[in-house]
């Protein structure tokens, strides 16, 4: 959560900043900030609360002037979102600017001593501490480098952090448990939160460590250990990910790219690194307790999951949300292997899980999507999720990409990967089809139908059973149409008295369980329900509406959620909600 962007170099810093803060207003976006340096005349700093673009309308960050300086968007943790609260902040003597991702846990405590000392404030944040620390440290005679890793040294609580003194040319920055990452160029040099930051400059990326403490000029970049002061070396590393991916291209919003993606991604993601699928394959065959464990969509994947391993390979997996994996750590032995599913690798109680899992010997393997993230960097082994950016803070084509990569495990472990790799190729052109344009037209009269509903339900199966979870949770976050996703057999066990005429349900269907599930839409539409059913073929006397998805046995979860993305995204146009950037979420949950 928090986006923040660093720039250093010959070029003008604001355009860099500017365009780096928008690429990363996924990460926060109820107000943004920056602070340009131009070497001589003292420190500009704009901030204001909106998304950067209409702040720049107001505030004009483009006209700021100088070749240093620091960025960040903000998803506020501690004090409200106001002008005030945002970043950048600035220290008592007005020469330390701050911007910071993360919580200072002990903040009272250091609030207090600051204010002994005779520093005053004028925001609610926890981050106004750190500029003020670092001026206290210089006030004892140290040079503002040395001042900062004392600084940092004394908060608790994980963070990214970059800082910046009038009188030098430079930026340092530290990180304990949330992501930041170095960009290198040629005369110049970025940091920021995430690779698409800075992209479209350089595609050379130095991943900072937990206890680093960095300092940035043009033309170098030094990496400190935070606790003993010495330099360490850290690795260049070249990526792939092409600017164009992180770009909307002809699309209006990132999150209907991202589904339309999906065609290639499916794809990329059967594409697997064959040595270590069958290493984690068999991993999983020895050990003594397999655990899965993620949060948000990223966990719906998993709870799929335990339906696929039950199904194809009878191995029984447990299914446990990364905020809840402490309570299961009596379970955990050093046979035990843990398995980390996300999108980001930065989710911090996926991270937090994964220091349980390590604590108590267990091995640690993961599915994780950006390359050199946390959790990549703390697993034993990782799969690669291949899906390039996924921008959009909903996650779609990642979603299906961990389906894909779950599913070939289970077919691996059961000895079939030929047949696994068969039969995902054979959906490709399923999924071209479901993201083509005719479907999307069709999809939107329902959308049409649905726009000023106040509840719809989803029902599932088996296997559909996680799918109608995950279509509940795309239709509520980014459309604010209360959803609700239920096992087939549970809404009558209270939710059904909901039901009035004209109530929307989903319904997935398939051949497996058509039975059961078309007799829960049948209790449903006798009570008045509307009836949307997704299926390979219209069941006349109960759907309403129907969505056409062929029937791929234990594939479905990965085609049928389709129909769902597009429907959502849909919902949330015609209904003025911004699809890339609903209220109140941040794609990268960097805070407990
Ligand atoms: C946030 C995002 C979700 C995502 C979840 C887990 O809540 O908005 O889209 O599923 O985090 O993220 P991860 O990166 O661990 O998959």
């Amino acid at each position: 959560m928090c986006g923040i962007i660093g720039y250093i170099g010959k070029r003008q810093a604001a355009p860099i900043i500017f365009d780096g803060l928008k690429r990363l207003e996924y990460r926060g976006y109820d107000s943004a900030g920056m602070a340009i340096f131009d070497g001589s005349n003292g420190v500009q700093i704009k901030k204001d609360i909106g998304l950067v673009d209409d702040i720049n309308k107001r505030l004009n960050f483009l006209s700021m002037q100088g070749n240093i300086g620091i960025g960040h968007t903000r998803w506020a943790t501690h004090g409200g979102v106001t002008q005030t609260n945002a970043h950048p902040h600035i220290s008592n003597n007005k020469k330390i600017l701050v911007i910071h991702n993360g919580i200072v846990e002990n903040y009272q405590e250091l609030l207090t001593m600051l204010k002994e000392n005779g520093f005053t404030f004028y925001s609610e944040t926890d981050t106004e501490i750190i500029p003020n620390l670092i001026e206290f440290e210089m006030r004892k005679g140290k040079d503002f480098e040395h001042a900062a890793i004392d600084a940092i040294k004394q908060f608790d609580g994980y963070c990214a952090v970059l800082a910046m003194f009038e009188g030098e040319r430079k930026i340092v920055a530290a990180r304990n448990g949330s992501p930041l990452v170095v960009g290198v160029g040629n005369g110049e040099n970025f940091i920021a939160s995430d690779i698409p930051a800075f992209l479209e400059h350089t595609k050379n990326v130095i991943y900072i460590h937990d206890s680093d403490f960095v300092v940035l000029d043009s033309n170098r970049v030094k990496f400190f250990n935070l606790e003993d002061g010495k330099e360490v070396g850290r690795p260049l590393h070249s990526i792939d990910w092409d600017i164009e991916q992180a770009k909307k291209g002809n699309f209006d919003h990132f999150m209907m790219k991202e589904i339309s993606e999906q065609v290639q991604t499916v794809k990329s993601a059967a594409n697997q690194d064959k040595e270590i699928l069958f290493e984690i394959a068999d991993e999983m065959k020895k050990a003594k307790g397999v655990f899965l464990v993620a949060c948000g969509s990223s966990y719906h994947a998993c709870l799929t999951a335990s339906y696929l391993f039950s199904k194809i390979t009878k191995l029984h997996i447990n299914v446990v949300l990364g905020s809840e994996f402490s309570n299961y750590e009596n379970f955990l032995t050093p046979g035990t292997l843990v398995i980390a599913v996300s999108q980001s690798g930065e989710t911090i109680d996926v991270l937090d899980a994964v220091k349980t899992a390590r604590q108590k010997g267990s091995k640690v393997m993961s599915l994780v999507n950006v390359v050199g993230s946390s959790l990549h960097r703390n697993s034993d082994r990782a799969l690669m999720l291949n899906a390039g950016p996924e921008i959009c803070v909903l996650s779609t084509k990642t979603y299906t990409a961990q389906l894909t990569v779950l599913a070939l495990l289970a077919y691996t472990i059961a000895g079939k990967y030929d047949e696994g790799k068969k039969n995902l190729e054979y959906l490709w052109n399923i999924i071209y089809n479901l993201t083509a344009a005719n479907t999307r037209k069709y999809l939107m009269k329902l959308a049409e139908e649905l726009k000023d509903k106040n509840h719809i339900f989803t029902i599932g199966r088996g296997l559909q059973f996680p799918t109608s979870l995950e279509a509940a949770l795309k239709i509520k976050e980014v459309s604010y149409i209360h959803a609700e996703g239920f096992s087939g057999g549970e809404l009558k066990h209270g939710t059904i008295a909901l039901i009035e005429q004209g109530t929307p349900c989903i319904v997935f269907s398939s051949k497996e369980n058509e039975k059961e599930i078309i007799s829960n839409a049948m209790e449903i539409k006798a009570r008045g329900g509307y009836i949307i059913g997704i299926d390979s073929k219209k069941n006349k006397d109960v759907f309403d509406f129907f969505i056409k998805v062929p029937d791929v046995g234990d594939l479905n979860p990965i085609i049928q959620i389709i129909p769902i993305q597009i429907l959502s995204y849909q919902l949330a146009v015609l209904r003025g909600c911004d699809p890339d950037k609903p209220r109140n979420l941040a794609k990268s949950v960097t805070v407990k």
